[in-house]
């Protein structure tokens, strides 16, 4: 990694939903491991989120709920809000595509587009719902994908191959809201040429190095096909309205103005902290890289659509990484919120386990190259076993010695023979640890932190200071310190994945140099600062069974709105 500024954004979550557990595993809690992982190295770091409360989804879903899209945003941001907040997720800014700044934003990147003649009028044949009386937005129209024949393929995109569709391609069609067949109306609309933009398209990704291979594959899959203009606004109320004669009662359409939410977000944090051009640095300087978190289904959109908008605005800077996951199920099953099938994130906080706890399994299921899967049993055993009887222990185990033998107060000169080596060990894994975070592979990061620990545990094992202890102090002494080097290592590489929990034990060891390079780093005097308390609990059954029975209840978004 350079010494450059990095920007973390994660993809923009819809009001129209609770964020269920595939969620957070699936863009924010990546996205936040790896800011946090790139402020400790030192780098200049933002993060940004929003809620992505525009167009068509909005307003449909306010529709079926009988209330306005505003009452209905205003509180689904909240929820959204609080659940990331509540999962740690370090958001410098987490702000929403209704604000005026991202208004102000989204005409301005229009209008320089649209001067540099990217964009072009022509007419478009929408679905519209005789009964429901409107413009059916593409994510509200369903029928059979004409690529791979999928039943319940979406009016933008078949879930299925992930192909981009317009809702006109879809075979049967069907309204959504009340299951009746479409009628299709011109309508005038703004078109993006993106095939005139093809060409860098198909430089830029097949320079790109770091990519995930699914994710170049699926791109330079659709680049192949030839890119065709797609149209960029929609007969809608609720969105961003369109800054030019002949369309000003429509807005644009939601894909249009929701990416462009990462610059006004980010201006909107350079507003908060009273500089107005901070954003720049993050959005015109060629030394910034930006990493992309997002799920399988938003590939395309981070891949071509909004790297054909930046292309056509020009000046901005593209993504350096488009971190595609893939989806995270439910024992054995799509996670479904009308099925009642998932983990629902509302419900969390009051099961009353720490939140570190649900990120140290959730790390191990971020779906990195493949589907995973939440299970209960799973979820036990890896804290159980891993989190508390591996590292967890090792930390308590060294801690509790020191207090108990030395009064917390462990000083040793110049390591030796074995203490040495083990350091030396411990360090190189850091190392490497450090380097897989740098490649965003979050899971291969961990176990390394585990082998740290696993090497720790045996050390104190295999030295037995419980005997040293009588028959000669000063090699306990050192063996103890050793540890205690150790435990001063995992709590600094797991700060990114724990931070709560990591801090607690930084805060026992009094260790001083928490950035990245304190891995390994030699102390000669160990404080304690109190009492060590165990830092990770067992799971019980009985809590487990209680976590099951609050989390995977699904509630009814129309409950926000009741009294
Ligand atoms: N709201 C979209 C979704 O949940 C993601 C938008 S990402 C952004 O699928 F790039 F548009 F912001
Ligand atoms: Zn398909």
């Amino acid at each position: 990694m350079n010494s450059g500024r990095v920007l973390v954004l994660c993809a923009l979550p819809y009001t129209n939903q609770v964020p269920h557990i595939g969620n957070i595993v699936g863009s924010h809690l990546p996205a936040d491991i790896f800011a946090r992982y790139c402020r400790l190295r030192g780098v200049e770091t933002l993060f940004v989120g929003a809620t992505d409360e525009n167009g068509t989804p909005t307003e449909v879903a306010a529709l079926e709920l009988g209330v306005s899209p505003k009452e209905l945003t205003d509180a689904l941001y909240r929820v959204h809000r609080d659940i990331y907040s509540w999962f740690e997720i370090s958001y410098d800014i987490f702000s929403r595509t209704s604000s005026p700044t991202h208004h102000r934003t989204t005409q301005e990147f229009f209008a320089k587009i649209y001067d540099e003649g990217y964009v072009t009028e022509g007419v478009l044949r929408l679905p519209y719902c005789e009964n429901d009386m409107l413009f059916l937005p593409d994510r509200y129209v369903e029928g059979i994908c004409p690529i791979c024949g999928y039943e319940l393929a979406r009016g933008d995109q078949c879930e299925k191959c992930s192909t981009l569709l317009d809702p006109i391609q879809l075979i049967k069609p069907r309204c959504k809201i009340d299951g009746s067949a479409p009628v299709f109306k011109d309508s005038k609309q703004l078109f993006l040429e993106l095939g005139k933009v093809q060409d860098r398209l198909e430089s830029w990704i097949s320079s790109r190095v770091a990519w995930r291979d699914h994710v170049t594959s699926l791109a330079l899959g659709w680049l192949r096909e030839g890119l065709k203009k797609r149209s960029i606004t929609r007969d809608l109320r609720w969105g961003v309205p369109v800054p030019l004669d002949g369309y000003r009662d429509k807005v644009f359409y939601v894909w249009f103005d929701a990416p462009i939410g990462y610059i006004s977000a980010t201006k909107e944090w350079g507003e908060a902290n009273g500089n107005r051009d901070a954003w720049k640095g993050f959005w015109t300087d060629p030394e910034t890289r930006i990493y992309n978190f997002l799920g399988k289904d938003n590939i395309p959109f981070h891949t071509i659509f909004w790297p054909g908008m930046l292309f056509a605005h020009g000046g901005l800077n593209l993504p350096y990484d488009v971190v595609g996951l893939q989806f995270c199920n439910y024992e054995g099953d799509k996670i479904s919120k009308s099925k009642n099938w998932g983990i629902f994130c509302e419900n969390i906080p009051q099961v009353g386990l720490d939140p570190d706890v649900w990120r140290y399994y959730l790390v191990s299921i971020i779906p990195e190259t493949r589907d995973t899967e939440f299970k209960w049993d799973d979820f036990k055993n890896k804290v159980n076993n891993e989190l508390v009887a591996n590292i967890g222990n090792f930390v308590h185990r060294t801690t509790t010695f020191a207090w108990n033998n030395f009064g917390g107060r462990v000083a040793v000169e110049r390591a030796s023979g074995e203490e040495v080596e083990l350091v030396h060990r411990v360090t190189r894994l850091g190392e490497e640890s450090l380097g897989l975070l740098g490649e965003v592979r979050f899971r291969d990061a961990m176990t390394k932190i585990l082998a740290i620990a696993d090497l720790g545990n045996e050390y104190f094992q295999g030295r037995q200071p419980w005997k040293l202890v009588k028959d000669d102090i000063e090699e306990c002494q050192q063996v103890i310190h050793a540890c205690l080097m150790v435990c001063d290592a995992v709590a600094i590489l797991l700060q990114p994945f724990l931070p709560a929990s990591s801090a607690k034990i930084l805060d026992l060891l009094g260790t001083p140099d928490r950035g990245l390079s304190g891995v390994g780093k030699h102390r000669e005097r160990v404080m304690l600062s109190g009492k060590p308390v165990i830092p990770f609990r067992k799971l019980e059954d009985s809590e487990l069974e209680r976590a099951k029975k609050l989390a995977t209840k699904s509630r009814p978004v129309s409950d926000y709105f009741k009294g």
